[in-house]
Formats: structure tokens, sequence, C-alpha cells
């Protein structure tokens, strides 16, 4: 017997991910888990938090720790964020109304990615509560004010704008798997071996490819009448991509946005200044999970510099290689005034559904209150870089 059968019970993020690799077909877990070409920005987010020391501090009073966090002027119950994650809906049955339920319950945001399975309005009928709603730049811009349209009825209040896309990087990993348009993956036996890798994950294949369709990017029916399946979008979705886009566009979307804005995909000082000066009311310090510029900086590393510049003028939220709630306190003491996950959740969502949320979430909060515990801090406004052990 290995010690892997003996597993009882996720621990981490970690076995999410195993019990993920397991449950989806590999071209699915590869899409998750992979990043461009070497992934070498992928492993800097993650040695970034492992290289980071804490300082423990004993014999303070730790007997109340208070975990919540108010954004927005909303009282979240910690500083976590359900990020835009594309394709959810292909993790697990209706993804994205599984993960937005498990958001609710601890009572933090979620935010529809523009390319989810699931619609807006679908979310909509789900909920009762706010949850947040991500745009990619399109060129079609009356298809983008369509959406905002549509968000706002929806309830919406909060807009991720992410503008780390203007041209689409390479994944080797989908590249091997026939993700990527190319001439291997349209051969006969590109489909056969991708349709060899789905008929071996039954337990996937009857819960999301029978039981979770429609399987179509549910935000974008309108924009391609008939689509059946996601490979129908694909020529759409392609062409989409707006590399002409410049600061002043987005001048147009805070005029066409009313809510809360937040631009997602900074890693500079300027473009930061530049963020606060359109008026942002947060920006995202990422790097599209290691999944865009290989070799642009680690999250964590360039977040001190963004927000020395940024001098609490607009929010600060930061993702990329958040595992954990240790890494959660260590990137507020860097800085960020909340973090966001990618990954981690899609995993939990993928090895175990709304419960697989639920348990991830659980977790990442026992983790966070052990770690400002133990380093003597009982407030989130509390935690700063007097944690952090100095190199
Ligand atoms: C499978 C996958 C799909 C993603 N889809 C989107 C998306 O639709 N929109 C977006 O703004 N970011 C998207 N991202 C990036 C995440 O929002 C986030 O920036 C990133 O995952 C953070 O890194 P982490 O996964 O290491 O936590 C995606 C990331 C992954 C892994």
């Amino acid at each position: 017997m290995t010690t892997n059968s003996l597993r009882i019970a996720p621990a981490n993020t970690a076995d999410f991910r195993l019990l993920a690799r397991k449950r989806l077909p590999q071209q699915l877990f590869d899409y998750i888990d992979g990043g461009s070409y070497q992934e070498i920005t992928l492993a800097n987010n993650l040695n970034a938090f492992s290289q980071l020391s804490l300082r423990q501090k004993i014999l303070r009073d730790v007997s109340h720790i208070d975990l919540s966090y108010t954004l927005f002027d909303n009282k979240l119950n910690m500083p976590l964020i359900l990020g835009p994650v594309g394709l959810a809906g292909c993790y697990a049955q209706r993804g994205e109304q599984q993960a937005l339920k498990a958001a609710n319950k601890h009572n933090i945001p979620f935010c529809l990615s523009t390319v989810g399975i699931c619609s807006i309005e679908e979310l909509q009928a789900q909920t009762n509560q706010e949850f947040w709603f991500q745009l990619y730049v399109i060129k079609d811009r009356s298809y983008a004010l369509n959406l905002l349209k549509r968000a706002k009825q929806a309830g919406c209040k909060t807009l991720i704008l992410t503008v780390d896309l203007p041209v689409l990087a390479s994944r080797y990993r989908d590249v091997r798997n026939g993700l990527s348009a190319s001439e291997a993956s349209s051969t006969l036996l590109g489909k056969l071996k991708r349709g060899l890798d789905i008929a071996t994950h039954p337990s996937w294949l009857w819960d999301v490819a029978i039981k979770g369709k429609p399987l179509t990017f549910g935000n974008l029916t309108d924009a391609v009448p008939n689509a059946n399946s996601l490979d129908d979008f694909k020529g759409w979705v392609d062409n989409q991509f707006d590399a002409s886009m410049t600061w002043q566009d987005l001048d147009w979307i805070r005029d066409n946005w009313s809510g809360n804005l937040i631009i997602k995909g900074i890693l500079d000082s300027e473009d930061a200044k530049e963020a606060v000066r359109l008026g942002a009311d947060a920006i995202v310090v990422s790097n599209h999970g290691g999944r865009q510029l290989d070799s642009a900086s680690a999250t964590l590393d360039i977040l001190p510099e963004i927000a020395k510049t940024v001098n609490q003028q607009c929010k600060i939220i930061v993702d990329g290689g958040i595992r954990s709630g240790l890494d959660v306190v260590k990137a507020l003491a860097l800085g960020a005034d909340t973090c966001m996950l990618g990954r981690a959740w899609a995993y939990a969502l993928a090895a175990n559904g709304e419960k697989g949320v639920n348990q991830l979430l659980n977790i990442f909060e026992n983790e966070m209150r052990v770690a400002m515990a133990l380093t003597g801090v009982t407030k989130v406004s509390d935690i700063s870089k007097d944690i952090i052990v100095k190199k």
C-alpha cells in the first residue's frame, strides 16, 4: 500500500492539486496547472513565498484573532477573493455556481471571468449576494459595453479589468496537449488522443461533460450565435485580443463603469501610478499566474516597490503563487491590502466541487489564524513588515 492510498482528507492546496490531477482529463489539468514558456515566473511566484521568513513572536495575548477586513465598504470574513478563472464550469459541474456558493458561505468576493462557462445571469439567478465581474478588453467595444450593462443589471458593483493579455503567450503544455490551434491538434490521431484522455476519466465525463452542459462561454453566446461547443468560440475569442489598447482606452471604461474599478496585471510602479491617476479603486499586482510574460517578476518580489509608490492612494490586491494562509499573511506584510486566489480554488473545485472550495477556504482561514497568532498580531490591520525577517 502506498502512503497515497492511506490519505483520508486533503490537508492543503497541494493535496487538492493531486486530487484535481487524478480527476481531470490531463489536457484540462495542464491548462490549469501550467504556465507560459519555461514556466520560470510560475515557479518564481511560488519560490518567492517559500523564501520569505516570518518572525515568530511569543507571549502576546493572541486569544482573539480578528481576520475580518473591509473592502469597498463591505466587511469580509477574511482578506481573500476568489479571482477570475476561465472555464471553471469545465472543472466541475457548473463550476462557477459552486465556487460562488462557497465564497458566499465564507463571506468573501467571487469574481466571474469573461470566459466563464456560467453566464452573468446564471450566477445572478443563484444568489442574492453580490459577485464581481472580470472583463478582458476586447476589440468589439460595443460587446464590451453590453457585458458591462449586463453586469450592472445583475447587481455587480465591482469590475476587474484585466489588461495583461494584449497578446497571448504560448503555454507549451497546451500546445503538446492539442489545446492550442495547430496542425497536429486537428489530425485524426490528435483528436483520438484527446478523446481517449476524456474517456479514461469517467467520473469527470459524467459529472461535467454530460450533466454539466452546456459547456459554452455563457457570457459570449450572443457574440457567437448557434455555438454548441467551446471550439465554436475559438475564432471569435482569438480575434478579440486588442494589442492596440492604451491608457486612453481605459478612460473609456472609467466613463462607462460607475462602480468600483480594479485594474489587473500591474507589475510596474509607473503603471501603478497611471492606474491611480485614472481613478482605479484598486490594482491587482499580477503576472496572470505566470501564464503571460515568462521571466516577469514574481508578484511578491515587486509588491513592496509598488506599495511604496501607490502609498495608499488605492487598494492593492496581489495574486500569483498564493497557496496557503501563511502566504496571505506574508503578502499583507509586504504591502498588499488583500489577496486573490487563482489555481488554489480551481484545484479545490476540480477535486471536490463546492465542498472542496469550502474545505480550502477553511484551511486558509485556519492557516492565517495560526500565522497571525505566532507572529504576535491579532488584527489584519496590524500585519506589517515587522513580522518579516529581513535578509
Ligand atoms: C486556469 C486559469 C484560468 C484563468 N483565467 C483567467 C481569466 O479568465 N481572467 C483573468 O483575469 N485571469 C485569469 N487567470 C489568472 C488568475 O486570475 C490569477 O491572476 C492567477 O491564477 C494567479 O496565480 P495563481 O494561480 O498562482 O494563484 C487564470 C488563471 C488560471 C490558472
